[in-house]
């Protein structure tokens, strides 16, 4: 395989992401409802997704924004775009192809644009080193007009998988097929290469992930940095109590 690259992970997944990942329409609809929430509280602007991938939530999200707000959604991966431009829906969505974790990558007219930048599904750990997501929270805080808000959801890191240096989980396992996890993990990068391995009659099929974790308070952190002000954190996107035992957050960070 070619060096690991911000397109690596949409690439490779393009053609199963909405098989491995059918919508579960729960949730989906708890993130929908989160962000039109936040929205109430929000100056006008336009939203705007951070790894729209094939639309699984900004579709849903696109048909219930108020009138008058547009949804834009970036992506560096072309396989994900095209499968999302196929979908009905995806017309009244403004995408751009770009990586959001370097500087300049958004285009300065829109510098101000946004009530609401959403990041769902762990995906700003894609972003591959604490630097880049240091850029990203920037690029976020020039985007959000002032009193607009940044939701991001990850994972927590889990202290117990950590410890370990690898891991091999048995995912799925059924009478035609199993889908193994196999990572390796790197305490000192804070990073965890995984390639999930799904043995079937058709053959077997290497899906890799390459995730850069950071904890809740880094986070936190990275966004002060950025100028943006924590305004809540929950479990989930019900918002479920955030306890010590929540494996994922959704946090909310406010421009002021
Ligand atoms: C796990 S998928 C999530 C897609 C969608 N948000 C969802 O919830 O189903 C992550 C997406 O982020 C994109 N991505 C990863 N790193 C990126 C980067 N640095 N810039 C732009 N897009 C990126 C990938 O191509 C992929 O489409």
């Amino acid at each position: 395989m070619e060096a690991w690259g911000p397109s690596t992970y949409g690439d490779a997944w393009a053609d199963v992401y909405d098989d491995l990942y059918r919508p579960d329409e729960e949730a989906v609809a708890a993130c929908v409802a989160f962000v039109v929430e936040q929205l109430e509280d929000c100056p006008a602007g336009d939203v705007l997704e951070l790894g729209i991938g094939t639309g699984r939530i900004a579709l849903p999200l696109a048909e219930v924004l108020p009138s008058g707000v547009t949804l834009h959604g970036i992506d560096c991966s072309e396989p994900m775009l095209e499968r999302l431009a196929a979908k009905p829906g995806s017309e009244t969505i403004v995408v751009h192809r770009g990586d959001f974790g370097v500087a300049a990558a958004f285009d300065r007219g829109l510098h101000g644009a946004f009530a609401l930048v959403l990041c769902p599904f762990a995906t700003f750990f894609a972003l591959p080193d604490s630097e880049a997501q240091i850029t990203a929270f920037r690029n976020v805080a020039e985007l959000l007009r002032p009193g607009g808000v940044f939701c991001l959801e990850a994972f927590v890191p889990d202290h117990a998988r950590l410890h370990e240096e690898q891991s091999v989980l048995a995912v799925d396992v059924a009478a035609d097929h199993v889908l193994l996890g196999a990572s390796q993990y790197d305490r000192v990068t804070q990073t965890i290469e995984s390639q999930s391995i799904r043995i079937g009659e058709d053959g077997i099929r290497l899906l890799p992930v390459r995730v850069r974790y950071a904890w809740p308070a880094e986070l936190d952190l990275m966004a002060r940095l950025a100028g943006l002000e924590p305004k809540g954190r929950y479990a989930d996107w019900r918002r479920s109590v955030f306890s010590a035992d929540a494996t994922r957050h959704v946090s909310v960070y406010r421009s002021p």
